[in-house]
């Protein structure tokens, strides 16, 4: 991986999201976009170093370019941790200081970070001196009843002296007491001026926004006002196509037909098949499947072959062809009406 692969990917991302966006997902949206920037669930420092589950960091090179996502609070072990990421081969090392779960409060790691950024400095300055791969930080515009408009800049300042040059904003608060890690993604309201902001006083950081994207239109817009990056969630894992068919033409430059839901399905059919050879499971690659043709005439059928057949002992990639052949059979006669 070249030095600055992953900033040069970043004008559009995937973003971490727990028992989501692991190594199928992000095999299956490499199919779609060639160029997208994705980033691996949440894994704590604690568990690489203390509890040694290298087989966390496992992703294949066809998934690059490839940010690994890092919780935890203690330079120390994250440096650690980093260090086994860079030597894994990830692309970026992510310090997560946006999520706002109870699990993760108790260990003073995610949102609870954006009040202590005098420790979340130290922190990256430690993983950046461990090692050669670049460290990215994603962390919210503030939580409880912090004032965005002081903290969000008084943060970024003090990781921008650690050394951090990129950050994704999720731009909403965490309310830590009181609401769900659910609600926390769409009760407290978004403010995207106050990332714009951030952006005109600090030009020389590269900051990706995130929250609340829900079409490629609307990523290409925020590019357009000046933001470096665009951060895509929910939308991208639930209409994958949607997101990233287009991406490579529109948000990279490249050149060459879109990729389609149908040929990243064709695609996966290899992958299906090796992950079955080496005693995987249909379900665990296909549940990151079902939202591929969302909008489209077949839809429904192709997720409800999915999901009723891909759990029963046997199931294989022909329940796959199976269902992609009805979903085509629909979208021709829906073409023809
Ligand atoms: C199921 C799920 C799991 C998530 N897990 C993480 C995580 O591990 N680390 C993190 O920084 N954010 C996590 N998030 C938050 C997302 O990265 C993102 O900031 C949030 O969903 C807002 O973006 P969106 O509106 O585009 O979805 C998670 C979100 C969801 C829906």
């Amino acid at each position: 991986m070249p030095k600055n692969a992953a900033t040069a990917a970043a004008r559009l991302s995937t973003a971490p999201m727990m028992d989501w966006t692991d190594r199928h997902c992000r095999y299956l949206h490499r199919r779609l976009s060639r160029h997208v920037l994705l980033y691996t669930e949440m894994v704590t420092a604690p568990a690489l170093v203390r509890g040694n589950a290298l087989h966390l960091l496992d992703f294949s090179v066809e998934e690059h370019p490839v940010a690994l996502q890092l919780g935890g609070s203690d330079p120390a072990e994250l440096a650690l941790a980093a260090r086994m990421g860079a030597e894994a081969g990830y692309a970026e090392i992510n310090l997560n200081c946006g999520c706002p779960s109870d699990r993760v409060q108790s260990g003073r790691f995610g949102a609870i970070l954006m009040t202590e950024p005098a420790l979340v400095a130290e922190c990256c300055a430690a993983m950046i001196a461990a090692q050669p791969v670049e460290v990215t930080v994603k962390c919210r515009i503030g939580v409880d009843d912090q004032n965005p408009e002081e903290v969000l800049p008084e943060f970024l300042a003090r990781i921008i002296a650690a050394g951090v040059q990129r950050v994704q904003i999720h731009a909403r608060k965490a309310w830590l007491d009181g609401l769900s890690p659910k609600e926390n993604r769409d009760i407290p309201p978004l403010d995207y001026d106050l990332v714009q902001r951030m952006k005109m006083l600090f030009p020389n950081l590269h900051i990706s926004i995130n929250g609340g994207i829900t079409s490629l239109d609307q990523a290409v817009s925020l590019l357009d006002q000046g933001l470096d990056g665009v951060m895509v969630g929910r939308a991208a894992y639930h209409q994958p196509a949607d997101i990233l068919c287009a991406a490579d033409r529109r948000i990279y430059g490249a050149t060459g037909p879109d990729t389609t839901a149908e040929g990243a399905v064709r695609d996966m059919l290899p992958y299906i098949e090796s992950h079955l050879a080496s005693g995987g499971r249909l379900h665990q690659i296909t549940r990151h499947m079902l939202g591929l043709f969302s909008g489209k005439p077949g839809a429904r059928a192709w997720r409800r072959h999915l999901s009723e057949g891909a759990t029963r002992p046997g199931a294989g990639p022909e329940l796959v062809e199976r269902a992609l052949a009805e979903v085509t059979d629909l979208t021709e006669s829906a073409s023809i009406l």
